[in-house]
């Protein structure tokens, strides 16, 4: 409930009942009108355009009417009236001074020592609470387990109908991680692989991973999880200027391994929004591509830097690691969460299917279940 309104002609500095007093400008208010002249009443979708608001729009008369804002914009001598809950939600008159590489709200980085968010198969299709949840620990934590699935080859194509769908690759909708112990290939031994995002030569790259283990009888791989957020964090503490370096500057990855593929960005290893916030980690030693987007007098501080992180992502007490049953998934968000596997040896066989699919689309079906059923969101 609004309390008050005062205005002059371009800016309403409106009060809540809580005392909270904020500002919001003409331009800014005519523009984000919810009249049904202004907004599609059907799908919210706006009916007008820049050009439409007149250049010189400025605010007549403005207050508060059964707890809400009416608000009358000249020359157009139009009346629109703002809910008070929704001019609370879209407040944008607030400190800016936020650190450098913050996180979004929502976000919560982790290391070793939480329990994996975990759900169960049949829950997340039977109960619409138990998959609200698994979809929002991928939200906040950026992995997420899933146990008690079928064994059947193909069972990843259904983790990703519950969200979303598919994104399909030069690696095919899915792709196979089965490693035959004693081979004779080497690239299909038990070696580990170093903590790493999948596809950083990709531009966008897939924000989603889904790895579903059908079988894991081998001694060892299991897979490991780290928090490339809380190493970006970790970085800017030790040495705020080599975080600026692998933020400020485009790395370079690339990859030709296959008949008719050659993919190549220039994006940083730590990216930042316009706005300083923490939004994506690129982290492959297997794909980069000679770095020649930094400056000469600043490449050795810059491959300190990205030592330096790599030791933050390879320190033991960083990781999450559990061992996949067959049956059983994880979803890493490939923007955030780096993934690894140990090494493994003995008799028997590991047989993962991989898959990429969009955190985009994720999040809408979560943010959709929320709208549906709010009591449910936290
Ligand atoms: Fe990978």
């Amino acid at each position: 409930m609004l309390r008050n309104a005062t205005h002059d002609a371009s800016v309403v500095t409106v009060e809540f009942d809580t005392g909270t007093r904020t500002r919001f400008h003409a331009i800014w208010l005519r523009d984000n009108a919810l009249d049904p002249e202004t907004r599609a009443p059907g799908n919210g979708q706006r009916l007008i355009t820049i050009g439409d608001i007149p250049a010189d729009i400025s605010v007549s008369a403005a207050e508060v009417l059964n707890g809400d804002l009416n608000v009358t914009f000249q020359p157009e001598g139009k009346t629109v009236t703002f809910p008070a809950d929704w001019l609370a939600e879209h407040t944008y008159d607030c400190d800016r001074n936020r650190p450098l590489g913050q996180t979004a709200p929502g976000i919560t980085t982790w290391e070793r020592g939480i329990e994996a968010p975990s759900a169960d198969w049949n829950e997340v299709h039977a109960n619409t609470a138990a998959k609200r949840g698994w979809l929002a620990a991928v939200a906040e934590y950026g992995f997420a387990k899933l146990t008690g699935g079928p064994t059947e080859p193909e069972s990843l194509l259904k983790v990703a109908d519950l969200f979303g769908y598919i994104r399909e690759t030069n690696y095919g909708p899915y792709f196979e991680v089965r490693t035959e112990v004693n081979p004779t290939n080497l690239a299909y031994t038990g070696l580990g692989l170093q903590a790493h995002t999948d596809n950083p030569y990709r531009d966008p790259v897939p924000t989603l991973q889904i790895l579903y283990c059908l079988e894991n009888s081998a001694e060892g791989g299991d897979s490991i999880v780290v928090d490339g957020f809380r190493a970006a964090e970790k970085l800017r503490e030790q040495n705020p200027e080599g975080f600026a370096l692998l933020a400020g500057y485009p790395a370079r990855f690339e990859y030709k391994g296959s008949d008719g593929v050659c993919l190549r960005s220039r994006r940083p290893m730590i990216e930042l929004s316009p706005d300083g916030e923490l939004i994506g980690i690129r982290f492959n030693n297997r794909s980069s591509a000679p770095f020649v987007d930094v400056p000469f007098d600043q490449m050795e501080a810059y491959y300190a830097a990205y030592r330096q992180l790599g030791d933050i992502i390879d320190d033991p007490a960083m990781g999450v690691s559990f061992k996949l049953e067959p049956g059983e998934s994880f979803i890493v968000d490939n923007t955030r969460v780096l993934h690894a596997r140990l090494g493994y040896s003995g008799a028997g066989s590991r047989w993962l299917q991989g898959c990429y699919a969009d955190k985009d689309g994720l999040l809408s079906t979560l943010a959709a279940m929320d709208m549906a059923q709010p009591e449910a969101a936290e």
